[in-house]
């Protein structure tokens, strides 16, 4: 996909969706590395693997499923996401965020993106959470911009603002139940990068000091064309690993050390998405 997908395309892969669907979706959930149980916790659940949805991307990545699941989840009528496709694989910008238009067809509103990245601010710990308060999108900024190309006027403006893309009142109900529950909880800025290295201590030192608590390889491009699409947003970054800002030979950052971590921040996640459902007044 080269170019922005038609609006046909767009319809085309929600009529799809829709067919599986007893109720409007109006909450939709996208998961990250390794965190697709959530959609266990789901009633009436009903799984469509993205292969059987017109132009869905698959993930290669392990830990990503590549599946859809629609059905209950604390009251509300909620489309899941297991597993995104990354610009690192060699999908287009337009590619990777598809999925999150046709939720925005099918009538999903309010959209909870969840990653893994790496601890840039040293008060963070593996396994820790952190509410995204804001993005930076070095890959975007640089050009690779899911809204470059024709508008499309159906979904959002030419110029989207971006003031404010996660939304206040969701940030404050998110840190509410992670406190009640006693899980950690942070609140910060992440900074998506392209990958699929990781990134080199000098690298690190950088996005420090330019303001990043946080770094991955997703969500700022979902978030910015959910943004566009006028859709209130929610980020929530599993913390899976420490960037190192140091050049060591002792410790390494690999990928099976994120999948790992993996498996604490799931259940934490799941309990912190689950709860903040469970708050969230039914629109
Ligand atoms: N850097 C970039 N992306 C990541 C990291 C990281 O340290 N951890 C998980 N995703």
């Amino acid at each position: 996909m080269e170019h922005p997908p038609s609006s046909d395309q767009l319809h085309m892969a929600a009529d799809t969706i829709r067919q599986h669907c007893t109720r409007t979706p109006q909450v939709g959930v996208i998961l990250g590395s390794g965190m697709s149980s959530l959609a266990d916790a789901m009633e009436d659940g009903r799984t469509i693997p993205y292969t059987q949805i017109p132009l869905f991307p698959v993930s290669t990545v392990t830990g990503h499923t590549g599946a859809l699941t629609v059905g209950s989840l604390a009251g509300h009528y909620v489309v899941v996401l297991q597993g995104r496709a990354h610009y690192y694989e060699g999908y287009s910008m337009y590619q990777i965020t598809f999925p999150v238009r046709v939720l925005r067809l099918l009538g999903v509103h309010t959209l909870i993106v969840t990653n893994a990245a790496g601890a840039l601010n040293p008060t963070f710990a593996p396994g820790d959470l952190m509410v995204l308060s804001d993005h930076i999108n070095l890959v975007g900024m640089a050009g690779a911009h899911p809204l470059r190309g024709p508008n499309l006027d159906e979904l959002g403006p030419r110029f989207p603002d971006m003031s404010q893309v996660y939304d206040p009142t969701l940030r404050t109900l998110a840190r509410r139940v992670a406190q009640h529950r006693g899980l950690p909880i942070h609140e910060g800025v992440y900074i998506c990068v392209a990958g699929p290295s990781f990134e080199t201590p000098a690298e690190v030192r950088f996005l420090r000091l330019i303001g990043g608590d946080a770094v991955g390889m997703s969500t700022a491009p979902e978030v910015t064309v959910a943004r566009h699409a006028g859709m209130r947003v929610l980020g929530i970054s599993g913390i899976s690993n420490i960037a190192l800002d140091q050049p060591t030979t002792e410790r390494r950052t690999t990928h099976e050390e994120v999948l790992e971590v993996a498996k604490v921040i799931v259940p934490r996640l799941t309990e912190l998405i689950k709860g903040i459902l469970n708050e969230l007044p039914p629109q």
